[in-house]
């Protein structure tokens, strides 16, 4: 079985999909993270992610770039979402994500293209949303919690020109395919979303 999820940064996409992979035993791939490799390389390259060229350059990281804490911060995630835009990344790091989704037995990817692009014949597709405000508290609760200095303010604009810039590239867009489980995890917490994750894949598997 490949299920397929895609949302905005900070949906609660990345924590739903490993609690559905362990659920079900599948293997997970966060392709976000490919994608934070190669903002994070195009860095330590002296690039510049907004150059085509430069971001092509950095989609040869090495893999053990992949367990960078430093993937995991904010600037990374913006250097992404930029890195992102340029179809030539984006073809590049296609292969490995559509072996990943075809390998035996299935697998969970989660991304912003998965059930459009990656795997469009995914089994389960599911896309996990919240308002703006809910996500940009989220965020701003586990920065204090890991004692980083952002306000509230600051994470809700950078999450709104993320998600300007996901939605609006013309490559593979951030968007719900047409069969998606729209979730929406605004005034959900954790248990609940995961519940209504279950039900939507077992909704999915009988239709
Ligand atoms: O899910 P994330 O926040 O780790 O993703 C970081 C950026 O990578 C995101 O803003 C856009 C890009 N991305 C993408 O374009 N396609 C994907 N499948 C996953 C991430």
């Amino acid at each position: 079985m490949i299920i397929a999820i895609d949302g905005p940064t900070a949906s609660g996409k990345g924590t739903l999909s490993k609690r559905i992979a362990a659920h079900f035993d599948l293997p997970h791939l966060d392709t976000g993270l490919l994608y934070r490799a190669v903002g994070r390389q195009i860095i330590l390259n002296g690039g510049d992610p907004d150059s085509p060229e430069d971001a092509l350059a950095a989609v040869a990281f090495p893999d053990d770039l992949l367990d960078e804490p430093v993937l995991r911060n904010e600037a990374t995630g913006s250097l992404a979402s930029r890195a992102s835009v340029h179809p030539a990344v984006r073809k590049a790091l296609f292969d490995r994500q559509r072996a990943f989704a075809k390998q035996d037995g299935g697998a969970v990817l989660d991304g912003r293209d998965i059930g459009t692009v990656i795997a469009p014949d995914a089994d389960v597709k599911l896309f996990i949303t919240a308002s703006v405000a809910s996500r940009a508290q989220r965020r701003f609760k586990e920065m204090q919690e890991r004692n980083v200095s952002i306000s509230l303010a600051e994470i809700e604009a950078d999450l709104a020109r993320r998600d300007a810039r996901d939605t609006g590239r013309k490559d593979a867009p951030l968007l719900a395919a047409n069969d998606a489980y729209v979730i929406d995890t605004s005034e959900l917490g954790i248990e609940e979303a995961f519940a209504a994750a279950l039900e939507a894949i077992a909704a999915a598997q009988k239709s």
